[in-house]
């Protein structure tokens, strides 16, 4: 299985295998536009298509040449439909359909977020089901009950900004640059996570949006952002700079707001669903203290627990071509007809 990936700022492909039901990474190639983006404070959407389709072709003749096979021995395509910037998936979606038809090959649609919860799948192999997955990107926090292979069912999510938002939106308030999720991760290994008190939210009514959902597995970021923006400010006003010590402070007190919470709604929901497994998966898993904090909670309460490798933690193609294997087997198709949605549901 080729899959690519362009929902945002990485041009990604792979080369997926599948051999009696196992599935094996050949290549898994990434070009990161952070160098790009960098410069603007954040993911410029118009930049980032133009250099999809800069790189799309370089990428994928990597990924091919890495995986040691020709084009023609490619039996399926699988590419991210969405959700994502609409102008990148276009540039995945344009190629991958022209692929698909001069190699007359099967096209495979994939959710990216279906993607990032294989990414567990394709690291661990077997996972003891039901698994509960925590999703956490840039763009989406959200938890999904996998009872069976290739089935999603949400259950919990955020009402506002997604985890790796927050990190971005207070690394840039902190002047820490773009993306904030890896610098603010750093900067808090220094800190004192004590030092700053901000306030944790908790979900406790059903959201008006879906009210067949109780809503307590919800997550909610847009108030601690703001209680850390109030507290920069009011510093600011005083005209008093931080030292480097009082940024890691802020840093590690923010993310121990951050980490508990998604722990905890995790572990939460997985004894609520009898689950036999938890999963953490999308670009905030890259975390080291939510990957330190969930394998310990796992330890005390003997519940297996699934990190991907960093590599599939942050947008890749291998874990879109893994999500396109399921599909496949689950005669998911595509036509010519295949277009990109920026706001596709899982
Ligand atoms: O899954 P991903 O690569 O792209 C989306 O689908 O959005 O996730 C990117 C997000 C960014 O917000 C980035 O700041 C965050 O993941 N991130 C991290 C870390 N590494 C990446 N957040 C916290 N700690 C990290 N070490
Ligand atoms: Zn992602």
């Amino acid at each position: 299985m080729l899959g690519i990936e362009t929902s945002c700022d990485e041009t990604s492909a792979a080369i997926v295998s599948e051999v009696d039901g196992r599935w094996a990474i050949g290549s898994n190639i990434v070009a990161s536009q952070i160098a790009i983006h960098r410069e603007w404070g954040g993911v410029v959407p118009e930049l980032a298509s133009r250099q999809h389709i800069r790189d799309i072709c370089g990428v994928v003749r990597s990924a091919l040449e890495t995986a040691k096979i020709e084009l023609s021995d490619v039996d399926a395509i699988a590419v991210t439909q969405g959700p994502g910037l609409v102008g990148s998936l276009l540039v995945g979606v344009s190629f991958a359909k022209s692929l698909a038809v001069s190699l007359d090959r099967p096209l495979v649609p994939v959710h990216h977020l279906a993607g990032h919860i294989e990414s567990l799948f394709l690291q661990h192999g077997n996972i003891q089901l039901p698994l509960v997955a925590l999703v956490v990107s840039g763009g989406h926090t959200s938890l999904y009950l996998v009872e069976k292979p290739g089935s999603y069912r949400r259950i919990g999510r955020t009402r506002d900004d997604a985890a790796g938002e927050a990190y971005d939106k207070v690394a840039k308030l902190l002047g820490l640059g773009y993306p904030g999720g890896p610098v603010v991760d750093r900067r808090a290994r220094e800190g004192n996570d004590q030092a700053i008190v901000f306030p944790l939210t908790r979900m406790t009514h059903a959201d008006r949006n879906a009210p067949t959902m109780k809503g307590d597995l919800d997550f909610s970021f847009s108030g601690l952002k703001t209680a850390v923006l109030r507290y920069v400010r009011q510093r600011d006003e005083r005209e008093l700079p931080f030292t480097e010590g009082q940024i890691n402070d802020i840093c590690a007190s923010f993310q121990r707001v951050v980490v508990t919470t998604l722990v905890d709604r995790l572990f939460e929901a997985a004894a609520r669903f009898g689950a036999k497994s938890v999963g953490i998966a999308g670009g905030v898993s890259a975390n080291s203290r939510l990957r330190q904090d969930a394998l310990e909670r796992g330890d005390r309460g003997a519940m297996p627990v699934y990190v991907p490798h960093i590599s599939l933690s942050t947008d890749n193609a291998a874990m879109i071509a893994a999500a396109g294997l399921r599909n496949f087997h689950a005669g998911k198709r595509a036509g010519l007809d295949l277009n990109a949605d920026a706001s596709l549901e899982l």
